[in-house]
């Protein structure tokens, strides 16, 4: 469905003739300055499609009420078809008379029904038209939030089957601390992003509530079929109490947090892809479609997908803070200020879908440049560990492995060496529990294939590893091709 643009509905605002569905009592037209803080289409006008569903399920009801004849509802199905199509290609398109999406819609379905077209609005009210819209909106969006997350996971798996037992100095602190595989770090990022999924089909099932048959806070007194709606809507149930089901935005809210913490997790991974193409780690290259040149620097390639990543998390959070803030202190039902609960939704929705398919292409086209990685391993001391595992294994007790190990690491400083470069009256000097066998295990491949404990770096548990993120990724993508609005 095409955008609105705002500004070609917020200027030539025309506060009076508007196509309003509440002047009955109103001596005159609402002031331009209300007409234009009040209006919302040029952003809720995306809900459209859900809105019609919406009216679909209505309409279907009103006729099993007995409140349309068959011939008016399909009349009134045929026009909405049309309205439908219509919206898709175009052709209908809001005003800025239209103060939001239901109001508009409701002008495209007089034009095409006359009166009749006044006839869907009884047992409805924006109020639970807007929550229902919101609903079915997130949970066809969280759907394809969930696909572009799993093309990152997918490309971030990939390199990691890659690099496998491609040795990598793991740090903590930012400072050397233990040799890792690559694979295994590449990994660490997918674990959050799975959760993130858990998240998504989580909020889901708690979304999976339909407000529709609430009205504007008290119900119906014609015969309506909520539950019938529901399912022709793709809910689960119908919502339990018609003043919660029209108040309730804690479904935004968590949408919101489940966005943040992945803006979080992209932003994490941003930050890494930032140092690992730095000239001071070159761990790895940007393939040149997914970095970016200087304009006056001509040696540089910059790796903008990383940073925008860690850049956008700030909306996300933002967006999140926003909607809490906004929700606090909100008597019972309705307010107009859960109007102010849209922009942030569909502000995350838009950042996902932007950021998402640009990272996984960054991931899966970058080089991993192995023998940088396998000379930064070493660095820094990072078999101490293995040294004192060794005396502990010796039956040395490990508060005293340490300090041995600890003066070892000071002497190869002073003689500027590394731990398996000191000779064998070195070691017994240091301790009599050290000899030159320690040597064995002072080799990163040792140390790695010493990892062998399931969810460890060494090269076995990491191909385990990654057996088992693929069955999972490939349940997620049957969750997140479901059709959340039945046709
Ligand atoms: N645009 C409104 C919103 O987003 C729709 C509901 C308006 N309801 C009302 N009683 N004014 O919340």
């Amino acid at each position: 469905m095409g955008g609105v643009d705002d500004k070609s509905l917020t200027e030539n605002s025309a506060a009076t003739n508007r196509t309003s569905l509440w002047g009955g009592r109103f001596a005159g037209g609402p002031s331009e300055a209300l007409a234009r803080l009040s209006v919302s289409v040029q952003f809720d006008w995306r809900l459209a499609p859900y809105d019609i569903a919406g009216s679909r399920a209505h309409a279907r009801v009103l006729a099993g009420a007995g409140l349309l004849t068959p011939d008016e509802l399909g009349r009134m199905l045929a026009a909405l078809d049309d309205l439908e199509a219509a919206c898709a290609s175009g052709e209908f398109r809001p005003t800025v008379e239209d103060e939001d999406v239901h109001t508009a819609l409701e002008r495209g379905l007089l034009e095409r029904l006359g009166t009749l077209g006044g006839k869907l609005r009884a047992g409805r009210s924006r109020n639970d038209q807007v929550a229902t819209d919101l609903r079915l909106y997130l949970r066809d969006h969280a759907r394809g939030v969930a696909a572009r997350l799993i093309e990152l996971a997918d490309a971030l798996a990939d390199q990691a089957g890659a690099h496998v037992d491609t040795p990598a100095p793991g740090m903590t602190h930012l400072q050397h601390a233990q040799p890792v595989t690559f694979g295994h770090w590449l990994l660490a990022h997918v674990h959050p992003l799975l959760r993130d999924l858990d998240r998504l089909r989580d909020w889901d099932a708690r979304t999976s509530v339909s407000p529709l048959g609430s009205g504007a806070l008290a119900g119906s007194s014609l015969p309506l079929d909520p539950a019938g709606v529901a399912k022709e809507l793709g809910f689960a149930r119908p919502a339990a109490n018609s003043m919660d089901a029209v108040a309730d935005r804690d479904f935004v809210a968590e949408f919101l947090f489940i966005t943040a913490l992945i803006g979080v997790h992209l932003s994490r991974l941003g930050e890494e892809v930032v140092l690992w193409t730095s000239q001071e780690f070159g761990w790895v290259e940007l393939d040149d479609a997914f970095a970016t040149g200087s304009s006056i620097m001509p040696q540089k390639k910059n790796a903008d997908i990383a940073e925008l990543a860690r850049g956008k998390s700030g909306r996300l959070v933002g967006g999140l803070m926003s909607v809490l803030t906004m929700l606090k202190g909100l008597p019972m039902a309705y307010d107009r200020d859960m109007q102010e609960d849209k922009e942030p939704a569909f502000d995350a929705v838009d950042t996902l879908e932007l950021l998402l398919p640009a990272l996984a292409g960054m991931i899966a086209t970058m080089t991993v440049r192995v023998e940088r990685l396998a000379a930064a391993t070493p660095v820094g001391y990072s078999l101490a560990t293995e040294v004192a595992d060794w005396l502990v294994r010796k039956g040395v007790p490990f508060r005293e492995a340490h300090e041995v190990t600890g003066k070892l690491v000071a002497l190869c400083a002073v003689r500027e060496c590394e731990l398996d470069e000191v000779s064998d009256e070195d070691l017994t000097l240091v301790s009599p529990h050290l000899d030159p066998s320690v040597r064995d295990v002072l080799s990163v491949r040792s140390a790695l294939a010493g990892r062998t404990t399931p969810g460890s770096t060494g090269p076995g548990p990491v191909a385990d590893q990654l057996v088992s993120v693929n069955e999972q990724l490939a349940d997620w993508r049957q969750w997140a091709a479901e059709v959340v609005v039945p046709r």
